[in-house]
C-alpha cells in the first residue's frame, strides 16, 4: 500500500461561513448538537470578542426551549492571574455576562481557573485534577490569538502540556489592552489550561473572524506544525473542526 499524502490523512474539518454570524450560529449548532446528544456532557469554553456571537444563539436557543444546560458541566480555558471573579474584565465576569447568567446551568458546576489565588500550582493542579474527575472534556471550544495562541498558550520553544501559569507576551498585552482602561492594567500573567488539556477533548472546535486574522489562520492551520504558532498543533487532532467568517478564510479559499 502506497504512503497516504498528509492531507488525506488530516482529519481536520475547516469551514469558511458565509458570514461572521453563519459561523456563530454554525458554532452553536455544534454545541446544541453535543448537549442534545448528551445532556450531562462536559464542555470547554472560551472568551474573547470572537465567541460572542454563538454564545449570544446558545442563550436563544435556551430561551426558545430548546436547549437545557441543567446537567452540563463546563471548563474554561483560561483566567488572568491577579483578577477576582467580580472584576469586569474577568473571564468569569465575561462568562456570566454572555452565557451563564442566561441559561439554567448549575453555577457550580462552571469551572474558570482561580485568578484571585496567587499560589500557581495550587490553582492549575485543581483545575487537571476538577477536569479529570468530570471524565475529560467532550467539546472543546477555541478561539485564535492574533499570534497563534489558543487559550493563553503563548507562542513558545515547546508545547506546554497541563494548566500552567504563563508570562503573556507585549503582543498579547496590546491586543487585550483594547478591553481595559489603560495598558497598565492588563495583567501580565494568566492561568491557562495547556496544549496537552487541549489535545485531550475529545473534539475540539475553533472559531476565527476578520481580516487580521487571515494570515495566522492559514499558518495555523495549513502551515508547519510548530510551538511557534501553538494552534498549529490541532492539525493533530483526531477530530477537529474549524469555522472561519469569509474575512478570516481569505487566504484559503483554495487550500480548504
Ligand atoms: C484572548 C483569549 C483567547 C482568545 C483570544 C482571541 O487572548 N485568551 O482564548 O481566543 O484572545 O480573542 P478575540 O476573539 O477577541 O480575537
Amino acid at each position: 500500500m502506497g504512503a497516504m499524502a498528509w492531507n488525506e490523512r488530516m482529519s481536520m474539518e475547516f469551514i469558511i461561513a458565509e458570514s461572521a454570524e453563519d459561523m456563530g450560529r454554525r458554532a452553536a449548532d455544534r454545541i446544541a448538537s453535543f448537549v442534545e446528544a448528551d445532556p450531562a456532557c462536559v464542555l470547554g469554553l472560551a472568551t474573547g470578542t470572537t465567541p460572542i456571537g454563538l454564545y449570544a444563539d446558545l442563550v436563544a436557543d435556551f430561551k426558545a426551549g430548546k436547549l437545557s444546560f441543567a446537567e452540563v458541566t463546563t471548563f474554561n480555558l483560561d483566567e488572568y492571574r491577579g483578577l477576582a471573579p467580580e472584576h469586569d474584565q474577568s473571564y468569569r465576569y465575561f462568562m456570566k455576562k454572555h452565557l451563564f447568567d442566561h441559561i439554567d446551568i448549575d453555577q457550580a458546576r462552571t469551572h474558570v481557573p482561580e485568578g484571585a489565588n496567587p499560589d500557581a500550582d495550587a490553582v492549575c493542579a485543581a483545575y487537571e485534577q476538577a477536569i479529570a474527575e468530570a471524565g475529560g472534556i467532550d467539546l472543546q471550544l477555541l478561539g485564535l490569538g492574533p499570534n497563534g495562541h489558543i487559550g493563553f498558550n503563548e507562542p513558545e520553544d515547546t508545547f506546554p502540556k497541563a494548566t500552567h501559569c504563563v508570562d503573556l507576551t507585549e503582543s498579547t498585552i496590546q491586543a487585550n489592552s483594547r478591553l481595559f482602561d489603560s495598558i497598565d492594567d492588563v495583567p501580565r500573567q494568566a492561568y491557562t489550561m495547556g496544549i496537552g488539556t487541549i489535545m485531550a477533548a475529545r473534539s475540539v472546535l475553533v472559531v476565527v473572524e476578520g481580516a487580521h486574522k487571515a494570515e495566522i489562520v492559514k499558518k495555523a492551520f495549513f502551515g508547519p506544525v510548530t510551538p511557534e504558532v501553538p494552534a498549529s498543533i490541532l492539525q493533530f487532532h483526531p477530530n477537529a473542526t474549524v469555522i472561519v467568517d469569509p474575512a478570516a478564510g481569505e487566504l484559503c479559499r483554495d487550500l480548504a
